[in-house]
């Protein structure tokens, strides 16, 4: 494969709070731009959906210029334009759909429409950010199918079975909330911040992980399902017993409740996932998804797999396990070589509640 045949495509993500816009390669990437909202969206406790929808419209120029400029490219070097067309929220997709549909139209190029989870799943894959490498095309061809994707991410927390490149079966997910909503909502109540999935990482650093004892949710249900409502009312629920007994909120209590209930949260995930290898055969697996950059969970993951010989797989740098625009990038190469662009760019709307088996 020559340089040339490697397409450069032009990324977009604005599923969420951030306003991301990459340029990749192959399963490498030139740049990658995050227009964080954090800061905006602090003072809800969430993310508000009309402010993040003008903080895109007010990002999204500067990013793809900065996004260009660092990748050394110019609007003539671009071959395909992708973007994620949802899961999301929808005032937010609509900022980066407008703007890719503008950009395809304007530069007669073809538009690519990425689902976010398929992206969140396919992040393992990225390459570091090096001059291209025809090797990193090649590892590829070795992967053995089926894989087990996993992402746990603010939105979503799932199990998928990966037959092959865009040949996706979901088999578990959660029935009520994300494992890192679960975190952030219980992050809130210790007044830890939003997004708090971090802030409980560090703190439970320092704490007992034995001290507060949780129930474990859903071990009699014969599915791979996950459930963290009913966590967070136990959070709830104990905070409210502790305060009631004069405990007092210092660090020591704030950590060892951290690493207490990050422990749950994740035991949760494992206790799945051991049951899923028992019964059904994977050569690889795969994690994507912002809790995904928790190295207790990676830990606890990597322990369970080991049990069933395998290893896992995450991208290789932290920040691409959360969103952003180059996993939607090397994502649609994918999509690119079996020519899977949006027929009418017109029409393209956003999908706010997507599956990835509905691909
Ligand atoms: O993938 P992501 O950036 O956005 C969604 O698609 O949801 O994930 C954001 C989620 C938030 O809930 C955040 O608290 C959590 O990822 N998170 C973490 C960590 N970093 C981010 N959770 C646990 N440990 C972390 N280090
Ligand atoms: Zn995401």
């Amino acid at each position: 494969m020559t340089k040339k045949e490697l397409p450069f495509i032009l990324a977009i993500d604005t599923s969420c709070d951030e306003t991301s816009v990459a340029v990749t390669q192959g399963y490498t990437y030139k740049s990658n731009v995050i227009a964080s909202q954090v800061q905006l969206h602090k003072n809800y406790g969430g993310v508000y959906p009309t402010v993040a929808k003008q903080a895109h419209h007010k990002n999204i120029n500067p990013s793809i210029s900065i996004a260009l400029k660092r990748a050394g490219v110019k609007n003539s070097d671009i071959d395909a334009i992708a973007v994620t067309q949802g899961p999301g929220l929808a005032p937010a997709l609509e900022i980066g759909i407008k703007k890719a549909k503008q950009l395809a139209t304007d530069n007669h190029l073809p538009l690519i429409a990425i689902n976010h989870i398929e992206g969140h799943v396919l992040s393992a894959l990225i390459q570091p950010q090096k001059p291209i490498n025809y090797q990193s095309v090649k590892f590829i061809k070795k992967i053995r199918f089926p894989v087990l994707g996993i992402v746990i991410s603010g939105g979503h927390s799932e199990f998928i079975k990966i037959n092959n490149f865009g040949n996706y079966e979901k088999i578990g997910q959660t029935i009520d909330d994300a494992a890192g909503e679960c975190l952030d909502k219980v992050g809130r109540m210790l007044n830890l911040g939003y997004p708090a999935g971090s802030a409980i990482e560090k703190l439970a650093k320092k704490g007992n992980r034995n001290k507060y004892e949780f129930p474990l949710p859903m071990t009699k249900v014969h599915n791979f399902n996950l459930s963290y409502s009913g966590l967070k009312t136990a959070a709830k629920n104990k905070i409210k017993q502790l305060k009631q007994q004069k405990v007092t909120m210092d660090t020591q209590f704030i950590s060892d409740f951290c690493a207490s209930f990050q422990e749950i949260v994740f035991e949760h995930i494992t206790y799945k996932l051991n049951k899923i290898l028992k019964q059904q055969n994977f050569h690889e697996v795969w994690l994507g998804g912002g809790v995904a950059a928790n190295i207790r969970l990676r830990n606890k993951i990597r322990f369970t797999l080991k049990k069933h010989d395998l290893k896992l797989k995450t991208a290789y740098k932290k920040t691409l396990c959360q969103d952003n625009a180059v996993m939607i990038g090397i994502t649609s190469y994918h999509h690119y070589f079996k020519k899977n662009f949006v027929k009418n760019i017109k029409q393209l709307e956003r999908i706010p509640r997507w599956s990835i088996t509905d691909l």
